[in-house]
């Protein structure tokens, strides 16, 4: 059932449908090869030093980088796991990942098109990351793939949920934030002029196709009904301070 931006206003803003979806998943698929890379290669390393703080990679065997992106944070899992899977609903973008995990022989695309169609996929995995994906899913897409996500996952496996977007809105600290990550990082030159279209196509689409938003509250009724118990992190795992992440375990059925 969709819900509209005015009736959950505190709890949660589910803005993806099947129309922004889609259109988010095209803006992912021509965005494969047109895009400057160094800041998505800085992100990556940032999100994955956090992410390194945050849970001891050695614990992990199996691990799946849903929603890959370009493939820079599986290139920093695949050398510290024992088998990196990875999996992106843009084709452009997994073949790019594809290109990017060559060289790592432990790591190996799979096709999550068909959630569940395997039964190979069935309490195989140790850990399951997901950065930066969920505002790009329907409310529904969210339950559908937290079950998915569960039914994958070993009995003491783990779920690291990144970047979830709160409800209020916070344009202004989100600009403020990528900036001074931009300036951290050195590049605020060329952040300000070679990557201002960047910028400015992102949030042109973020206009076109607003990203679905939860509140803590809300976001753990779904992933509570879908059978985890939910640890929220400290801090989020990406620089952006209006987000958060989470750590999911699955309760045994
Ligand atoms: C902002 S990028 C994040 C990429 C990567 N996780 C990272 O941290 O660099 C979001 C990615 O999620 C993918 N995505 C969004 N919704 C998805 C879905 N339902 N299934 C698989 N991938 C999805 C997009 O195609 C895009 O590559």
């Amino acid at each position: 059932m969709g819900l509209t931006r005015r009736e959950t206003k505190a709890e949660v803003v589910s803005a993806v449908n099947d129309q922004s979806g889609d259109y988010w998943q095209s803006h992912y698929d021509s965005m494969a090869h047109h895009e400057s890379l160094d800041l998505f290669d800085a992100e990556s390393r940032d999100y994955f030093a956090r992410l390194q703080k945050a849970i001891d990679l050695r614990d992990y065997e199996r691990v799946l980088d849903f929603g890959c992106g370009l493939g820079f944070v599986s290139g920093l899992l695949a050398p510290k796991v024992g088998s990196l899977f990875y999996w992106d609903y843009s084709e452009n973008m997994l073949a790019t990942a594809r290109v990017r995990l060559a060289g790592f022989p432990n790591a190996q695309a799979v096709d999550l098109s068909h959630p569940g169609a395997s039964e190979d996929d069935a309490r195989s995995l140790n850990l399951i990351v997901v950065n930066s994906v969920i505002q790009y899913m329907s409310e529904d897409d969210l339950s559908t793939w937290l079950a998915v996500w569960k039914s994958m996952l070993k009995a003491n496996g783990e779920l690291v949920i990144s970047d979830l977007i709160l409800p209020e809105p916070a344009f202004l600290r989100e600009v403020a934030d990528s900036l001074t990550f931009s300036a951290r990082q050195g590049f605020l030159i060329r952040t300000l002029l070679k990557n201002f279209a960047q910028y400015a196509r992102y949030l042109k689409a973020r206009r076109d196709a607003p990203m679905s938003r939860y509140s803590k509250e809300h976001f753990l009724k779904l992933a509570v009904r879908a059978g985890f118990t939910v640890d929220f992190l400290e801090e989020n795992l990406t620089y952006r301070t209006n987000r958060y992440s989470v750590k999911l375990s699955p309760i045994p059925d």
